[in-house]
């Protein structure tokens, strides 16, 4: 099996999906959760699925082992990150070449950087009157949403939308693309 951790911290809507892609899947496995936030969505749908979790250390994170000990003795494979806001330390980047990925609500290299995430993303698509938006699959590197792209997908933006109707639009593409891209990279 190959062995996947999911790095979230929010609603968790992305994680669910790929859980349930997963279930059964005879070669993939979500394994793990790893959260920076108590009592966030996701922590519940991990412990509904009877998935492991690990609510992480910022100290421990940013200035210990980046928590590679912990991930290389479960057994992890490939990480995803689905709504993780912390960035990923050098130490875990090295330990996991083009192993790890992250899905961006928006096409990069437009909209993306630090504090460039959430509502913030989708409120400056439309100050900026774009005509479309979409989502951005791709590897992680040193940099906040810089790593090689895997792939993109587009959706219009209409003149009357609001950052919550953009990112509902959003949200849908994320929950078609992410688990089947996920599947492909792994299952080859
Ligand atoms: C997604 O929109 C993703 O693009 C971004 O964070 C959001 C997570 O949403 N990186 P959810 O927690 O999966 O619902």
């Amino acid at each position: 099996m190959k062995k996947i951790a999911v790095f979230a911290s929010g609603a968790g809507s992305n994680a669910a999906k790929i859980i349930e892609k997963f279930k059964e899947h005879p070669v993939v496995e979500v394994a793990l959760i790893i959260c920076n936030k108590p009592g966030a969505g996701v922590l519940q749908i991990a412990e509904k699925n009877n998935i492991r979790t690990i609510l992480i250390d910022k100290e421990k994170f940013f200035r210990g082992n980046g928590y590679v000990d912990e991930l290389r003795q479960i057994g992890i494979d490939f990480i995803v990150l689905a709504g993780f806001l912390w960035k990923i330390p050098d130490v875990l980047i090295k330990a996991f070449p083009k192993k790890i990925i992250n899905i961006h609500p928006a096409l990069l290299p437009k909209y993306g950087g630090k504090g460039m995430y959430g509502q913030f993303v989708h409120e400056t698509v439309l100050a900026n009157k774009e005509k479309e938006s979409g989502i951005t699959i791709h590897y992680v590197d040193e940099h906040y949403d810089n790593g090689d792209i895997i792939i993109q997908a587009k959706c219009p933006v209409a003149a009357d939308d609001t950052p919550d109707s953009l990112a509902q639009r959003i949200h849908k593409l994320e929950h078609e693309y992410y688990p089947r891209v996920i599947e492909e990279l792994l299952v080859k």
